[in-house]
């Protein structure tokens, strides 16, 4: 149970420096303090995905060419134009990231690096501006040094970071923008799914087609995957197990996750296309996995395999991967009306022992061999 003690995290409004500013930003980002603090509102037994806000923010503008001064400040509502072309024609880009409280106590910001190479992947693809390094780092570091006391502690929570870039200028005609808002918000999450889920692999609708935007984490991927997915949740499945456009035969993702299975004992997941989001946990779990000896296939996986795995008994897991999700076993498949249920699960799975893995590593309980932590 978390508790918080005002004295160490006064609420009174204060600008100040508060981080030594890490490289390519001028200063320390300068923070406002929020005079009506929610931090006593949260019910830290019960955290589920997108309820809770921190009480703070960061904002950067970019306009005439340039990140303009950034700033912490109290989470609030924006002032936008209607015009705003973001709202228009959807150049909104964003990110999952967490920050852990490691067993020590200190916070970890996990994969900064990785989550800013795919941030810039995504804004790039967006006729969007990067963002540099210094700025990604600074934002991120500085937001939850101010909202500390919002990381929960325990199994299966984090404080989840959601970095956003969209485009701000307000002209509706039909034009790359000329100024962006950079904002990142927090929260304290528990997993996305509590319990094992079902999915439903979809032969009419598609994510995602080659040459298009699926590997970027643009907000259309996921307004685009809502009919779908809300038809499938009528049908009573938790998401979509989405394949390829062109044959509706070969698995790619299931929207808020990547896939992997274990089929034979060896860990079997679709490789990274331009369909397909180039998720950070999936890439912890195949590098844990093959320093653990667990032989990692990366190539394409159809639903006949699916199928035939399943029926043979060769198929023994199923499994999303994902910052907001972690690991997720998958129940049940549904595939053209049929449904095929997954072997019942025990700590012994390879998802298992992954998730394991990774929570001992971001936890610092085991080294960090890779240099995944940013201890803030
Ligand atoms: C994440 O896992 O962080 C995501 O962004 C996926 C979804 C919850 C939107």
């Amino acid at each position: 149970m978390q508790t918080v003690n005002e004295k160490e995290f006064p609420l009174e409004s204060e600008v100040g420096a508060l981080a030594t500013p890490p490289s390519g930003v001028r200063g320390a980002i300068p923070v406002e303090k929020t005079t009506h603090a929610t931090l006593h509102q949260v019910d830290w037994n019960d955290l589920p995905f997108g309820k809770y806000v921190s009480d703070h923010m960061f904002i950067c503008r970019y306009k005439a060419g340039e990140w303009q001064e950034p700033k912490v400040q109290p989470f609030q509502n924006l002032s936008l134009a209607p015009t705003a072309l973001a709202l228009h024609y959807g150049q909104s880009v964003f990110e999952g990231m967490k920050a852990f409280r490691m067993h020590d106590g200190a916070i970890n910001i996990f994969r900064i690096e990785k989550h800013h190479e795919r941030l810039n992947a995504s804004l790039r693809r967006m006729c969007m501006p990067s963002i540099p390094y210094g700025l990604f780092a600074a934002a991120l570091q500085q937001l939850v040094r101010v909202d500390e006391a919002w990381v929960p502690e325990g199994e299966d929570v984090a404080l989840y970071l959601r970095p956003l870039v969209f485009a701000s200028e307000a002209k509706f005609g039909v034009k790359i923008s000329d100024e962006y808002l950079f904002l990142v918000i927090t929260g304290p999450v528990h997993t996305l799914y509590q319990k094992p889920i079902r999915i439903k692999a979809e032969r009419h609708y598609i994510r995602a087609a080659k040459g298009g935007t699926g590997f970027a984490k643009c907000a259309g991927n996921y307004g685009g995957a809502f009919y779908a997915t809300q038809k499938a949740k009528e049908e009573g499945f938790d998401n979509i197990l989405w394949l390829d456009a062109c044959g509706h035969e070969y698995v790619e993702e299931s929207g808020t996750m990547n896939l992997l299975f274990v089929v034979d004992g060896k860990l079997v997941t679709p490789p990274v296309s331009d369909t397909i989001l180039n998720g950070v946990t999936r890439d912890c779990l195949l590098q844990l996995a093959a320093g653990m000896g667990i032989p990692v296939e990366e190539r394409p996986v159809g639903i006949s395999e699916i199928v035939d795995g399943l029926q043979g008994g060769r198929l023994t897991e199923a499994f999303g991967a994902g910052t907001a999700a972690v690991v997720a076993p998958v129940s049940t498949i549904g595939i053209d009306d049929q449904l095929y249920e997954l072997p019942t699960y025990n700590e012994d799975n390879v998802m298992f022992r992954l998730k394991k893995a990774l929570e001992d590593l971001r936890s610092g309980r085991t080294e960090d061999r890779f240099g995944w932590n940013n201890v803030v």
